[in-house]
């Protein structure tokens, strides 16, 4: 029979060891070979961390709400319902579930002049691009933060990049709205939700690395953050990118029919 000693060492080396790898359902793994990811770094982060099936595959409504208030407490007004079910859009044939790559559809809700991730008709609008993401990197200068005058700011760089380039470039209303809102996103997830002033170093590791910058100091907001907030972020944004119309909206594009 082991004595008493023994035991206290066994529980003293395993449990913190059972604790931080077997039990941690929410530690970050990168994807596998075979498992899926989106353009959308907010959701490939859910998937890294466990939050969504690390496969990225089989994803309904409820599933997103739940990933979205437990990893980042955001609400489901925080346009991520709205974005959920537009999303079922992508694969007509799961109508209650989602696969992560289906999100590419371009002119669904995947569209140009993304600030992390290249224009559709100039090839790969799935992956992360540093090359893209170079504008968000270096914006801003001199201080250690984004906020929404540099959000905007980016915005209007990475758009006049795909004018200048995309000859097929999509720049409608709907882009506009969806281009403010993922980058009020990014700030309110990443900063301070209500100023949205967020630390540079977390915005970059999340969009690089699609992960949680919990070692670096980032913590869970502690208020859960709701659609409200996000227009405010949003509205301030879009002034600040000096968006102009340069096209109207395009028809509706659905994923493939049975
Ligand atoms: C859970 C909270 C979410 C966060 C923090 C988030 C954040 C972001 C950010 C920052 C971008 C911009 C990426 C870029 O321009 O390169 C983005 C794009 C995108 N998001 Fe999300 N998102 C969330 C939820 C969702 C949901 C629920 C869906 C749909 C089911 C979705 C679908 C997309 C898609 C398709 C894009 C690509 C748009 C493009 O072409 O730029 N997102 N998201
Ligand atoms: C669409 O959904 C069907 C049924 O779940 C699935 O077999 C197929 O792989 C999906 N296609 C895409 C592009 O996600
Ligand atoms: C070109 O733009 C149209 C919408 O204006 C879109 O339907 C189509 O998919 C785009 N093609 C490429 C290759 O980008
Ligand atoms: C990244 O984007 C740049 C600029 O559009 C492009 O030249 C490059 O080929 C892209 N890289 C990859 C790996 O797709
Ligand atoms: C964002 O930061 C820059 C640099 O500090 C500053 O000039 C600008 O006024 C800030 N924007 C807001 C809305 O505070
Ligand atoms: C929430 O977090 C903020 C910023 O870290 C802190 O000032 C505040 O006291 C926290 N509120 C609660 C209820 O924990
Ligand atoms: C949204 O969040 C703000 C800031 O935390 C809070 O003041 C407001 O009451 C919230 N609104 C709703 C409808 O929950
Ligand atoms: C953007 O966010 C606002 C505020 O939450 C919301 O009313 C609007 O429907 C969203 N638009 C898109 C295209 O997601
Ligand atoms: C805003 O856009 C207009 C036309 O689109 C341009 O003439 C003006 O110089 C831009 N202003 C800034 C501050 O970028």
């Amino acid at each position: 029979m082991p004595s008493l000693k023994s035991l206290l060492l066994l529980a003293t080396v395993c449990i913190p060891y059972a604790v931080s790898v077997d039990t941690d359902d929410h530690r970050w793994i990168a994807p596998g070979a075979t498992d899926e990811r989106s353009p959308c770094p907010g959701l490939n982060t859910l998937a890294n961390h466990g939050y969504l099936p690390r496969n990225g595959k089989d994803i309904s409504i409820p599933m997103i709400l739940d990933a979205a208030k437990e990893g980042y407490n955001f609400a489901p007004d925080t346009a991520i319902l709205a974005a959920a079910k537009f999303g079922l859009l992508s694969n007509s044939t799961a109508t209650t579930t989602l696969n992560l790559d289906a999100l590419k559809l371009h002119g669904l809700i995947e569209s140009d002049a993304s600030i992390s991730r290249g224009d559709f008709a100039l090839g790969d609008n799935l992956h992360f691009n540093e090359t893209i993401f170079s504008t968000l990197a270096n914006a801003n200068p001199g201080v250690d933060y984004y906020n929404t005058t540099s959000a905007g700011q980016v915005q209007q760089e990475r758009l006049a990049i795909s004018l200048a380039t995309n000859p097929n470039v999509t720049n409608t209303p709907k882009e506009i709205t969806l281009r403010s809102n993922a980058s009020a996103q990014y700030l309110m997830l990443m900063g301070n939700p209500i100023t949205g002033v967020a630390p540079k170093k977390f915005v970059q590791i999340f969009f690089r690395e699609e992960r949680l910058p919990i070692a670096e100091g980032w913590k869970r907001s502690n208020v859960t953050i709701n659609g409200t907030t996000m227009g405010v972020l949003s509205v301030a944004i879009q002034a600040a990118s000096n968006w102009t119309v340069t096209q109207d909206c395009e028809p509706l594009v659905l994923g493939p029919m049975d």
